[in-house]
């Protein structure tokens, strides 16, 4: 019933365990024919009514009705939710799993630790004079800038961070996993040591790892926390944290590739600025971005490896429905140098310059062939060709006009190379529809219910919507479902105008998709009411099945027991029930 994660531990505990075991330990049960009787411990009786059967694996009360399996007996008799009640049969019956709510605690607790090394080297940076401050200081970083950032220091000790947690009785599994302590031949030490530190710090505020720099030609130049539960390089931006407000209200957001780049360029005044941690851009992070602005300006070192990043990055956010543009840094190697040397407005100018992806692109084919040759000029319109295929008609047409100009041929014969050869189709791995139709990802079909996205969307839209929606409390039933609703329903509590950016805050990286395809993808088209309806409506039927099967399961009990009574009472109800679904169907 809820969703897909509890799935596989319902079934193992089903399969370990007997219904009369369970209920039999706190209701005395007598074996009576095929079946279990007792007194009822849902309500006052003398004369047991109350029937479990073993080979069903079901119990049900002739008496109050009460009725289900072996979840529903322990929910019911310890008064526990529905987690609560697979924790409980989960540890009673050896079915290791970590629930959602144990994930959560255990997270905080990474965070925790993560903020407190990150105050640990924040104070080693500033209380007295160390060779980190000092590098920063000559990198030309101020100290508001350093502050803000939450700059550190490692000191070269081999044991400083790891002292100071064994003093708080951290358990250093933890200060493994989160890759501050490293062991060797059973001896702990400090994973950073002599490094200028840069927290990394998520959009929630919380920090999820650590970059530290050598100070002095200590390899590698960088070392990054490793991959941990609360630290998926994937997921993150580094800077976004300080940024996003900034590249909201730009409508811009400027990509680079290292921590300093980020740090010079919001220290000189451009701060709609974030770093993809030294990796090559990904979906998620595309993702993350296009919630701010589909303005996008990679910056990236003028090298051909900063060249082969910018290529892949304009295909990942081209791919998410962001218009990505390539920014050349003419001199210096990376924006850190180049803002230094030349400040803000230069920066700003080149900014300004930067190349649109598909003239990137182009320029890009352009180095590879020798225009003066007729062959080879043929060969670069026939890879621009595949380029212009990804875009519509009219974003093309003006390519079209510049290239068929530059190389002196007809518009029309390069219109036919991008229409008429099919062949190269496999090429591109997706053309301009593409951009636009949002691509669901599996993932997250599989874990929300259409009808609970619906509700969801018309919660944001609207809090008259949540009004109307809170009266049904069981609506959501996924696991996704219920904690975006719940999520919202905080925000609501406080204000009755809902903030999208802080609700977005406030959810982890995989909500947070499940809210954006929802945000995109859900249309209401001013059909507001009529999908609250149907939704609503959708919903009663769900619960009257449900209904209609505990009505099926108490039946087939009352035929084992011949107690035509409550056979012909059970019936009539059964009927009712099922009409009522017919009408509710239409
Ligand atoms: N990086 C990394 N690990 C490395 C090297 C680099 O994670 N071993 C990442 C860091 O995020 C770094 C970025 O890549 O900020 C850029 O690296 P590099 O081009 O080497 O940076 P530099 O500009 O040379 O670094 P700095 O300005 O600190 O000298
Ligand atoms: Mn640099």
């Amino acid at each position: 019933m809820s969703g897909s994660f509890n799935d596989n531990v319902t079934e193992e505990i089903k399969s370990r365990c007997n219904i009369v075991d369970v209920i039999g330990q706190v209701v005395p049960l007598k074996r009576m024919g095929s079946n279990y009787k007792g007194v009822c411990p849902f309500h006052n009786e003398k004369t047991p009514s109350f029937v479990v059967s073993e080979t069903k694996q079901i119990f049900t009360c002739f008496g109050c009705g009460a009725t289900g399996d072996v979840f529903e007996f322990v929910r019911k008799y310890y008064n526990l939710d529905f987690p609560g009640t697979v924790e409980k049969l989960a540890k009673e019956y050896g079915v290791e799993y970590v629930s959602n709510y144990q994930k959560d605690s255990r997270k905080e607790l990474y965070y925790q630790i993560n903020r407190e090394a990150a105050t640990f080297f924040f104070k080693a940076f500033c209380q007295t004079k160390n060779p980190g401050l000092t590098y920063m200081l000559k990198r030309g970083i101020d100290p508001t800038t350093l502050k803000k950032f939450g700059i550190g220091y490692a000191d070269g000790e081999w044991d400083s961070l790891y002292k100071y947690f064994m003093a708080k009785e951290i358990d250093v599994k933890i200060l493994k996993e989160l890759g501050l302590v490293s062991e060797s031949k059973g001896k702990y030490y400090d994973k950073f040591r002599n490094r200028v530190m840069f927290p990394i710090i998520n959009t929630r505020g919380k920090v999820i790892g650590f970059g530290g720099r050598a100070i002095d030609d200590a390899m590698p130049k960088y070392l990054n926390s490793p991959e941990s539960p609360v630290f998926m390089k994937k997921n993150n931006l580094y800077g976004l944290n300080l940024s996003r407000q900034d590249i909201s209200k730009e409508n811009c957001a400027i990509l680079v590739e290292g921590y300093m780049d980020v740090i010079s360029l919001y220290q000189s005044g451009i701060r709609n600025v974030g770093a993809s941690l030294g990796t090559a851009l990904t979906e998620n992070q595309a993702k993350m971005l296009r919630r701010y602005t589909k303005n996008i300006v990679l910056s990236y070192d003028a090298d051909s490896a900063g060249q082969a990043a910018a290529l892949r990055g304009i295909d990942i956010l081209f791919k998410e429905g962001c218009k990505p543009k390539v920014l050349h840094v003419t001199d210096g190697k990376d924006p850190d140098e180049f803002v230094k040397k030349h400040g803000k407005d230069a920066f700003k100018k080149l900014v300004n310059q930067a190349l649109g992806f598909v003239d990137y692109k182009i320029s890009v084919l352009r180095k590879k062939y020798n225009l003066n040759s007729y062959e080879e000029s043929i060969e670069f319109l026939e890879e621009a060709a595949i380029v212009l295929r990804q875009l519509s008609p009219i974003e093309a047409d003006i390519h079209i006009k510049k290239l068929a100009n530059e190389i002196k041929i007809s518009e029309n014969a390069i219109r036919l190379e991008i229409n008429g050869n099919n062949t190269q189709e496999e090429q591109i791995n997706h053309n301009y529809l593409d951009n636009r139709e949002e691509k669901p990802t599996l993932d997250i079909n599989s874990s929300i219910l259409p009808v609970e996205k619906n509700l969801i969307k018309l919660i944001i839209t609207d809090y008259k919507y949540y009004k109307l929606i809170i009266k049904n409390e069981n609506a959501f039933k996924s696991n996704y479902g219920k904690k975006l609703f719940s999520v919202i329903s905080s925000f609501y509590k406080e204000e009755s105008e809902l903030d999208i950016m802080k609700l977005q805050d406030s959810l982890e990286p995989d909500e947070m998709m499940v809210l954006s395809d929802i945000i995109d993808n859900v249309q209401l088209a001013d059909k507001e009411e009529q999908i609250l309806q149907e939704s609503l409506n959708k919903i009663e039927v769900e619960d009257l099945t449900e209904k209609e099967n505990s009505l099926l399961m108490r039946l087939s009990m009352a035929d084992e027991e011949e107690n035509q009574e409550i056979i012909k009472v059970l019936t009539e109800e059964l009927m009712n029930l099922q009409r009522k679904k017919m009408e509710r169907g239409k």
